[in-house]
C-alpha cells in the first residue's frame, strides 16, 4: 500500500521555509498533495488560482516538479475531507517555533478527531525559522526585497503586484 500526505496551507505565497518543509515530506512519503486550503481566519492577498500557479513555477525552479508531488486547492470543506478523497493518512505541517506549536495542536487533535488523519510535524532548516507568508507580504508592499525568503517566482510575481 502506497503512502499518501497532504502539505496543507494557505501559501499567501509559498516561501522557502514552505519549499524546505515540502522537500522533506516528499521524502518520507509516496504521493505527497501540497493543496491551498481556503483559511477562513484570513484575508487573503493572492487568488487560490495564482497561489496554485506560484508554487508549480516554485517546485519547478526547485527541481521538485514531476516526482511524488501533486498541486491542488481546496475551498468547499474541511481539510480532512481532502485527504479521505485522496486517501491521506497524514498531515505533514513545519513547526517553526513554540508559537506555531500552540496554533497547529487544536487544529492536528480535530482533525484527528474528526477523520482519524494524524498530523506529523516537520522542523524546518533554522535558517527559515523567522520566514512567514503575512512578513513575505508585509515587506513587499512597503517596497522591500522580499528575494531572500520565497523562490524567485514569488519574489517576480510581488515586485509587479506592487509596481
Ligand atoms: O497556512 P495556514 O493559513 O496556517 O493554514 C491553515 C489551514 C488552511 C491549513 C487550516 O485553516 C485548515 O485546515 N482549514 C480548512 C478548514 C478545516 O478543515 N478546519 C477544521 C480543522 S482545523
Amino acid at each position: 500500500m502506497s503512502s499518501v500526505a497532504v502539505v496543507p496551507g494557505s501559501f499567501d505565497p509559498i516561501t522557502l521555509g514552505h519549499i524546505d518543509v515540502i522537500e522533506r515530506a516528499a521524502k518520507l512519503f509516496d504521493e505527497l498533495h501540497v493543496v491551498v486550503v481556503h483559511n477562513p481566519d484570513k484575508h487573503a492577498l493572492i487568488p487560490i488560482a495564482h497561489r496554485v500557479a506560484l508554487i508549480e513555477k516554485s517546485l519547478e525552479e526547485r527541481g521538485l516538479a514531476n516526482g511524488n508531488i501533486i498541486i491542488n486547492s481546496w475551498s468547499v470543506g474541511l481539510l480532512v475531507d481532502y485527504c479521505t478523497d485522496v486517501g491521506a493518512s497524514a498531515i505533514v505541517k513545519g513547526i517553526r517555533s513554540q508559537v506555531d506549536v500552540a496554533y497547529e495542536t487544536p487544529m492536528a487533535i480535530v482533525n484527528r478527531n474528526l477523520a482519524g488523519v494524524e498530523t506529523i510535524f516537520l522542523l524546518p532548516d533554522p535558517a527559515h525559522a523567522h520566514v512567514s507568508s503575512s512578513l513575505v507580504r508585509q515587506v513587499s508592499a512597503l517596497g522591500g526585497d522580499v528575494a531572500p525568503y520565497v523562490p524567485s517566482a514569488v519574489a517576480e510575481f510581488l515586485k509587479h503586484t506592487t509596481d
